[in-house]
């Protein structure tokens, strides 16, 4: 596929992988559009994007401040373009956050918002740009799950359960478009060098880190090189780096065995720690209304 001309639709465009994205389609030739909550954000990132543009005049470059959890504003944001007749040729979702910890210790809140961000963010987004796509009978979607969404990574039981689910609905969304002609890619990125990474690592579990340490990060321009070369060649599947092709393919062959090796590095880290993190008092207090137990009373 050539990007030349056509309108790209990027949510997360603002950072990341979404801002190198959007950087290279318009260093491809790309009319780009990019949606983001913060508007401040968007204006920074639209700088870069433009200057990153071949023809800047001619070329539409713009941004759109919503919430794609929130149909809504996701709704509203696609009919000013549609409206404008700025219909997608290619909707790259990004947006997401992630939020990793214990999982006994993680608020339900967070589950929520990395669900509904993630998931349902993306499924806002192809829901309103799919038809136009079938229509046209040309198009291509890609969504981002992670290799937290095609095996479990300790600490990410809300983020795991939310790209695991961007995983499975595009698996289904691939095979219902594509009689339409519109073309779906899933992208599984590793570890990569973005704002989300840096607010991550602050608040890991320490054996997160040392799961995360067994692989190397990915920097979000080699990610979104990597990206569009796979789009461009019609790929389903795109695993940038060799890294994560390889834990994908460990994980086909290998299935639950693949835990062993997880559950070793785990089990390292946490030895060396004294043990798996005591279930806090204030806790049980709050779960149960008990007093001065601890995991280990009987
Ligand atoms: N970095 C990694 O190591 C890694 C690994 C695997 C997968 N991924 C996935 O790759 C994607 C991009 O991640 P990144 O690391 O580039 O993150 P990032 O630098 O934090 O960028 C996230 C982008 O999403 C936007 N966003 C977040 N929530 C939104 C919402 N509700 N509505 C609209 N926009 C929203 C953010 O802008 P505002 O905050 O202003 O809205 C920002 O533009 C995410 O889906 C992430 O889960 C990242």
């Amino acid at each position: 596929m050539d990007f030349a001309g056509k309108k790209a639709l990027v949510t997360g465009g603002s950072s990341g992988i979404g801002k190198a994205t959007a950087k290279a389609l318009a260093a491809a030739g790309a009319h780009v559009c990019i949606i983001a909550r913060t508007p401040g954000k968007i204006d920074e990132a639209l700088e870069e994007i433009r200057s990153a543009a071949v023809d800047p005049s001619g070329q539409t470059i713009m941004g759109k401040p919503a919430d794609v959890s929130d149909y809504a504003q996701a709704r509203a944001v696609v009919r000013e373009l549609v409206q404008a007749g700025w219909e997608p040729d290619l909707l790259f979702n990004f947006a997401g956050i992630a939020h990793p910890g214990y999982f006994h210790e993680l608020p339900l809140d967070v589950f929520r918002r990395t669900m509904e961000t993630n998931f349902f963010g993306t499924l806002h987004m192809c829901k309103l740009v799919a038809p136009l796509m079938m229509r046209r009978r040309q198009g291509h979607i890609l969504n981002t799950s992670s290799v937290a969404g095609f095996i479990g990574v300790f600490g990410y039981t809300a983020y795991g359960a939310s790209k695991f689910a961007v995983r499975g609905f595009t698996d289904v969304l691939r095979s219902e478009l594509k009689p339409y002609g519109v073309r779906v890619s899933i992208l599984f990125p590793p570890d990569t060098d973005t704002p989300q990474l840096w607010e991550e690592n602050k608040i890991k579990p320490a054996e997160t880190r040392a799961l995360a340490g067994t692989v190397k990060v990915m920097s979000p321009e080699e990610v979104a090189r990597q990206l569009l070369r796979g789009v461009a060649q019609g790929q389903y599947i795109i695993l940038p780096g060799l890294e994560s092709k390889l834990v994908y393919t460990a994980a086909g062959l290998l299935g639950a065995k693949l835990h062993w090796f997880l559950d070793a590095i785990v089990r390292k880290n946490q030895r060396e720690r004294g043990g798996p993190p005591p279930v806090r008092d204030e806790l049980l207090a709050e779960l149960y209304g008990l007093q001065g137990q601890t995991d280990t009373d009987g």
